[in-house]
């Protein structure tokens, strides 16, 4: 079985393109580097020993999508491809809206075309936007987003769901990440972020190593345990896994599923700091400061409905995310 990974070179896409290869899956890659790096090609084959195809392409690009489509029978697709930063879609909307609808809508157009109804999407639980109740169902209320990169997510869900009524072939695994963080153990792939990261993880393990001078901790003023945000926290690794399980769903299923991946576990910021200490023997020094605009004090899942129905559920803890997360950044070529 042959499955096209969009964005699979990026943090997330290129855990699950390991994770296909391993399982005896065919791959065939699009990305345009935009957040990503062409190191990791060789850094997948490494890993898996397998090979796989690469386009260094955008997903936007309609004959790109066409010379993919007749060139590989593709069964399902993995859409990870899209622009991501919160702050930077708030200072560039037209772009995100651009790209992340428009590559969503070519990807689906050049599906249908070639007889290819079965799509993985990766969404987010921005989509809930500040949640009245916790943990977080699919069934709670979406679209209270409060930045473009969020509304795209929330926009590209309705859109389908769209297709999905107008095409009853067309299956969608819309699946909404809780915070991945982590990296593959072997420390070959990881979260590279372009400049001064935006995350707390990648923060994080540059103030560890002593790229960065300092953490910000954006408020301790919460209604949290210790005042500072509490978020669920998700191994990539085991996200990753939990794509696989989504696309067996899909082969076997028809319409549109909805599906929270997190650990159901909340962890504070300075839980984080602390667990990152004890794991790694280093220190992580650290300032409270106000709170970052547009933050909720608390996102946690219930992933019971994955477990049930996917049979997945997060096997990896927040020991092995610290470790797995500092290990890669450790094992940067330019570091
Ligand atoms: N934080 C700090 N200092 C930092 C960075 C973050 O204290 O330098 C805090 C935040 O205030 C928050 C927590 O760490 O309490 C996590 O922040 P992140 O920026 O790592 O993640 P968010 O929960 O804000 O956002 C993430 C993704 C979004 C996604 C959202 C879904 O970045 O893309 O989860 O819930 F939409």
């Amino acid at each position: 079985m042959k499955i096209l990974v969009t964005g699979g070179l990026g943090f997330i896409g290129s855990h699950a393109v390991v994770e296909l290869l391993d399982n005896g899956y065919e791959v065939v890659v699009i990305d345009n580097l935009y957040n990503s790096n062409i190191d990791v090609v060789d850094s997948i084959k490494k890993i898996t020993g397998k090979d796989f195809s690469f386009y260094q392409n955008d997903v936007c690009d309609l004959g790109v999508l066409e010379k993919i489509f007749n060139e590989h029978t593709i069964d399902a697709v993995m859409h990870f491809a899209g622009y991501k930063a919160v702050g930077e879609s708030v200072k560039k909307p037209i772009l995100y809206y651009e790209n992340n609808l428009v590559s969503t809508l070519h990807l689906c157009k050049k599906m249908i075309e070639h007889n290819c109804f079965k799509l993985i999407f990766s969404s987010s639980a921005t989509v809930y936007g500040e949640a009245k109740i916790l943990p977080i169902t699919e069934e709670c209320e979406v679209g209270g987003t409060t930045n473009p990169y969020g509304t795209t997510k929330w926009m590209i869900e309705q859109i389908l769901k769209d297709i999905t009524i107008s095409n009853p072939n067309f299956t969608v695994m819309v699946l909404r990440y809780f915070n991945p963080i982590g990296a593959h153990k072997s420390g070959l792939i990881g979260e590279r972020p372009n400049g001064i990261p935006n995350n707390l993880m990648p923060y994080i393990v540059r103030v560890a190593t002593g790229e960065l001078e300092m953490l910000s901790i954006f408020g301790d003023d919460y209604d949290t345990p210790d005042g500072t945000g509490v978020r669920d926290y998700i191994h990539v690794v085991d996200l990753a896994k939990g794509h696989l399980k989504a696309l067996e769903k899909a082969i076997s299923s028809q319409g549109i599923y909805y599906y929270n991946l997190g650990t159901g576990t909340g962890y504070s910021v300075l839980d984080l700091v602390h667990n990152f200490e004890k794991v790694n023997h280093v220190k992580v020094p650290y300032k409270i400061v106000e709170r970052r605009p547009g933050d909720i004090a608390s996102c946690y899942a219930d992933p019971s409905k994955a477990y049930k129905e996917l049979g997945w559920r997060a096997e990896l803890g927040i020991e092995d995310m610290m470790r797995d997360s500092y290990n890669f950044i450790l094992k940067q070529k330019d570091y």
